[in-house]
Formats: structure tokens, C-alpha cells, sequence
């Protein structure tokens, strides 16, 4: 049996079949995969458990990989890890812990590496372990927020400039950095509106780590920011996943926001390996 599109929602997600990630995927369906990613934004595969050597070899195919930065317990490596599991003991890690609170950066509706000078591509998530309940994770697409206003609304946008800067969203759950670290992750500036180089279709560039709107007054872009990030979240619009252990999910960090959503940290493990795929192809500003 060949490979399988079968689309989720009527805008955005599509799950994937017909395909061994761990065995190799050749050309023709890589190509498939590709092409399904610029159109529909998320693609789901189950039943895919990969080794991390695996995970880095497909993810290597869409581009670059990012490297975690050095304030991670994964610093260094092509490796974000979500997880309440330390990586040296194998035990669970409190939640107070410092880490713990890092990661509740994730609840908020974002887009990763946004912060970054050169922005992600795309995200790639494999559920090695999952708790039995909560974890799931939401989407949403900004190519369909941005397509559902008036043309008019549109136009105003095109040229705008946001700010992104991490601080500003891990300031919002109360998250400090040190001086060192913040000094890792200066405000960066990317197009409001991304435009698709394969399906010339628009999206935004919104989320959590946006900060404000470039020549305008600091409250005003904030007021702007939210009122398109209300919009793209409205509880219709979310595509919610429950994970098992073996699913693997891209998603298109140009195209589409995420948040994570809770479960009992105390009490069940869960590890999730993220590789993220830098697009040094971005626009500039
Ligand atoms: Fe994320």
C-alpha cells in the first residue's frame, strides 16, 4: 500500500499512512510528505516509534536542525526535550523545579524558535512516553485565521514588523531569565504576514513570544496582537491531539500556533522528543 493523505479539518492537519519512518523513507514519498506539509500545515503519523538517531535522520530532510540552547538540560544537542523525566536519574522531576516552570512556557498558544533570528520551519514530535491521561496537545492554523478576514483587514497587515522576544513570553508566567541567559536571546524582528514559497498562501506570525508591532506604540500592537491570536484560537478553530506513545507529529511553525495542555506531573512520565528544523530561507526585514 502506497502512502495515505487523509485530511482532519476542513483548513488545516492531515494524518499520514502508509509509511515506516524508522525503516527509511525514500524520494518519492518523501516528496508526498513534503508537498503535504506546505498544504496542510500538521501532519500526524501513528505507530512510528524511532530511536533518536532515526528522528534526526528524517528530520534532516526538511533542513537544518536548530540546537537546543545551552540553558536545556539537552543544550547542545539537536534535541528539545519535553519532559517531567531528568535525564540523568530517569526519576521524575519536581515541579517546582526550575525546568518544570520553564515548561510552562508551553501552555500558551506560540510558534517555536519565532524568537529566533532564523526562524523554524517546522517541528518535529515523537511520544516516547505518554501519561495515561491529559498531555494532549492543540493547533490551530494562522493560514486560516489570516483567510478568515475581510480583505481589507488583510491589506492593513501586509506590512507590518513584529517584535518576538522569549522573555517577553516567559515574563508572562512569571518566568525570569538570568542575565546570561537572557543575553542569549536578544528581540528579533520577522514579518507579520509569511507568505507560503510553495502555495503563495498567507499566514501569521503570531503567538506567544510576539511582543509588539514595530513603529507603533508598544500597547497598541500588543491590542492588535491579541486581537488576531483571539481570533485564530476561537475553541472551533483548534484541532486537539491526544497522543500514544509511537504517534509523530510535524507541524509548520510558519503556518500554524500550539500549546501544550496539562497533565499530572507529579505522578505520570512523559517524554517527548522535539527535533525543530531552521528555515534559513525566511524572509528578513
Ligand atoms: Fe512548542
Amino acid at each position: 500500500m502506497g502512502i495515505t493523505i487523509e485530511p482532519l479539518t476542513e483548513s488545516f492537519a492531515a494524518r499520514i499512512g502508509g509509511v515506516d519512518l524508522a525503516g527509511g523513507v525514500d524520494d518519492t514519498d518523501f516528496a508526498a510528505i513534503r508537498r503535504a506539509f506546505e498544504e496542510h500545515g500538521i501532519l500526524i503519523f501513528h505507530d512510528q516509534p524511532l530511536t533518536d538517531e532515526e528522528q534526526i535522520a528524517f528530520s534532516e530532510r526538511f533542513g537544518p536542525l536548530e540546537r537546543t540552547i545551552s540553558a536545556s538540560p539537552t543544550g547542545g544537542t539537536p534535541f528539545a526535550r519535553q519532559s517531567n523525566i531528568d535525564i540523568q536519574s530517569g526519576g521524575i522531576i519536581d515541579k517546582q523545579d526550575r525546568r518544570m516552570e520553564y515548561q510552562r512556557g508551553n501552555y500558551l498558544w506560540h510558534a517555536d524558535s519565532t524568537f529566533k533570528e532564523t526562524p523554524s520551519l517546522c517541528s518535529i514530535l515523537s511520544a516516547r512516553e505518554v501519561p495515561p491521561v491529559g498531555g494532549a496537545t492543540e493547533f490551530v492554523s494562522t493560514r486560516a485565521a489570516h483567510e478568515g478576514l475581510p480583505p481589507e483587514r488583510q491589506a492593513e497587515l501586509d506590512d507590518l514588523v513584529v517584535e518576538h522576544d522569549l522573555l517577553h513570553s516567559r515574563r508572562e508566567i512569571g518566568f525570569h531569565f538570568t542575565a546570561e541567559e537572557a543575553a542569549q536571546t536578544p528581540p528579533v524582528r520577522h514579518p507579520l504576514v509569511q507568505i507560503n514559497p510553495v502555495t503563495g498562501r498567507k499566514s501569521l506570525m503570531i503567538g506567544a513570544h510576539a511582543s509588539h508591532i514595530v513603529g507603533w506604540p508598544v500597547e497598541t500592537g500588543r491590542a492588535l496582537l491579541t486581537e488576531l491570536l483571539d481570533r485564530a484560537t476561537q475553541p472551533e478553530a483548534v484541532y486537539r491531539h491526544e497522543w500514544r506513545t509511537g504517534d509523530l507529529i510535524i507541524w509548520d511553525n510558519r503556518s500554524a500556533l500550539h500549546r501544550a495542555t496539562p497533565y499530572d506531573t507529579s505522578k505520570h512520565r512523559r517524554l517527548m522528543q522535539r527535533t525543530t528544523i531552521s528555515n534559513p530561507n525566511a524572509p528578513r526585514v
